[in-house]
């Protein structure tokens, strides 16, 4: 099979959601006036800012009582199947990536035949796989392997990625989010792997983890998680780049790709994560890199790498250099990492899906570089080539059935108070037996799944609105 990769793709965020900040002057007084409570930011008592600016955050998906992970993927993938007009029977391989536990044993992906068996299709390979944020990606390697593999059957590979994605009150807590993408991967894709071009690092680290089973909650050292990130960004990269000059003959930096999409646990952390990459070609002395980045970086080429992790006047410096290349390169794949927070194994996927949505009619012939991360840790730096395809897998064509713009904009926000209640609600639920929700399903768009009840041996039950 030839340009294997992903045909089709949709994305389920729920409806629920929180805002940041409230942003301007006019909101706040608008919100006053009708009574709207404040946003996260100064409920949490943050700085002005800190959430907004300084996480560049701007708006938190969460799972209310009757959304979880099986629901999202429930959704999703019926989604896809329809909107697509696949039949069931034509999925050989089914891959789940997500680091949300509800079941030590029970894979995500048995919950998800209950659509296939339907239609009488059982004889589908995988389960899930797990590691932190990466999980979604190994789930897709997965499937393109298989594709590309002496034992695959011609049939469709399908992956999904999903996560809930809650921390304890803390710092880390408005770096949340929750989602399930789904991706549908054959040959003659029009989101093709280069599958030469990829470097990988994976390394012992606690820098974010869940050794609590007791709780949806993980362990996280914020620092060092960011550390970590950038440390495997920086030696992804390099892999990379050697891989790409041992094949071309020629050296690999910013210019030989169009677009760079990141793992965002939040848009700082991608803003800092890019200008990484323009010092990693101002290091490896790049013949992209312009003059005046030169004289500016000059003074800390005689940093040890330690010491360039921790410098913010380099952090400071390379980001205002990296900037006009961030917009044209980073920013168009942000919106719905920024609108709907940190999705673990979904969050690369869905910056993806925002540069598909932001330039869709640009893309044809564009190479765009991926670097997924997951804590503890697995990191690989990727590269998929983009082609308008034929419908239905076609550029366009996902454009329209992922409907981002509508999906974003028929949201609820709702006050953090409310979104504290039901962490608090969760926190009681999470691993417990025998109780019923409410059964709201008035907030979900048609078709979508939801829980109605865990039973006392512990057997979820869901409805479709
Ligand atoms: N206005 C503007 N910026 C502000 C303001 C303000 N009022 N107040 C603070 N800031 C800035 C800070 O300067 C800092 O920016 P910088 O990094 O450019 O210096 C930023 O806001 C964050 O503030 P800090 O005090 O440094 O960090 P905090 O204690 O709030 O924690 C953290 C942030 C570590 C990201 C926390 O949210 C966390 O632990 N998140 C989960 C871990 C995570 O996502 N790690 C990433 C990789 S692992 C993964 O994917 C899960």
């Amino acid at each position: 099979a030839k340009n294997v990769g992903i045909l089709a793709m949709d994305i389920y965020f729920p409806p629920t959601c929180v805002q940041q900040d409230n942003n301007g002057i006019i909101i706040n007084l608008l919100n006053f006036i009708l009574g709207k409570k404040e946003a996260l930011e100064a409920h949490d008592g943050a700085s002005k800012g800190k959430y907004t600016i300084g996480l560049g955050q701007e708006c938190m998906a969460f799972c209310s009582e009757v959304e979880d992970v099986i629901s999202m993927s429930l959704t999703a993938v019926t989604n896809l199947l329809e909107k697509y007009k696949i039949d069931p029977k034509q999925i050989g391989r089914l891959e789940v990536g997500s680091e949300t536990v509800i079941d030590k044993s029970k894979s995500i992906k048995t919950f998800l035949m209950q659509i296939f068996e339907k239609f009488g299709n059982t004889d589908i390979e995988g389960v899930d796989s797990t590691n932190a944020c990466y999980g979604g990606t190994a789930a897709l390697f997965n499937c393109v392997n298989w594709v590309e593999s002496s034992s695959w059957d011609g049939r469709y590979g399908l992956v999904v990625c999903t996560d809930s994605a809650v921390y304890a009150e803390g710092p880390a807590r408005p770096t949340g989010g929750a989602a399930a993408v789904v991706m549908l991967v054959g040959p003659d894709a029009p989101v093709a792997f280069e599958s030469k071009l990829r470097g990988s690092h994976m390394s012992h680290a606690y820098d974010f983890y869940k050794p609590n089973l007791a709780s949806e909650y993980p362990v996280v050292d914020g620092k060092l998680s960011q550390t970590c990130y950038l440390m495997a960004l920086d030696t992804c990269y390099k892999c990379l780049c050697s891989k790409y000059e041992k094949l071309e003959g020629k050296q690999f930096s910013l210019s030989n790709a169009d677009y760079f999409v990141f793992h965002s646990p939040y848009n700082k952390l991608v803003q800092k994560s890019f200008a990484r990459l323009l010092f990693n070609d101002f290091m490896r002395n790049a013949s992209s890199v312009d003059e005046a980045t030169k004289e500016k970086l000059g003074p800390f080429s005689t940093l040890s790498g330690d010491e360039s992790y921790q410098s913010r006047d380099l952090e400071k410096v390379s980001q205002q250099l990296a900037k006009p290349l961030y917009d044209a390169k980073v920013q168009p794949s942000t919106l719905i990492p920024k609108q709907v927070g940190n999705m673990y194994t979904a969050s690369l996927y869905a910056a993806l899906a925002s540069l598909i949505h932001n330039k869709h009619s640009e893309l044809d012939g564009k190479r765009v570089v991926l670097f997924s991360y997951g804590s503890g840790l697995t990191a690989t730096m990727f590269s998929l080539k983009l082609s308008e395809g034929r419908h239905p897998f076609s550029l366009s064509n996902i454009l329209s059935v992922m409907n981002v713009a509508g999906k974003l904009k028929s949201r609820h926000e709702f006050p953090p108070e409310n979104f504290v209640e039901v962490m608090k609600l969760m926190e009681h639920r999470y691993g417990a037996k025998d109780f019923v929700t409410s059964k709201d399903s008035s907030l979900l768009a048609p078709g979508t799944y939801y829980l109605t009840e865990v039973d006392s041996m512990y057997r979820r039950f869901y409805a479709k609105k």
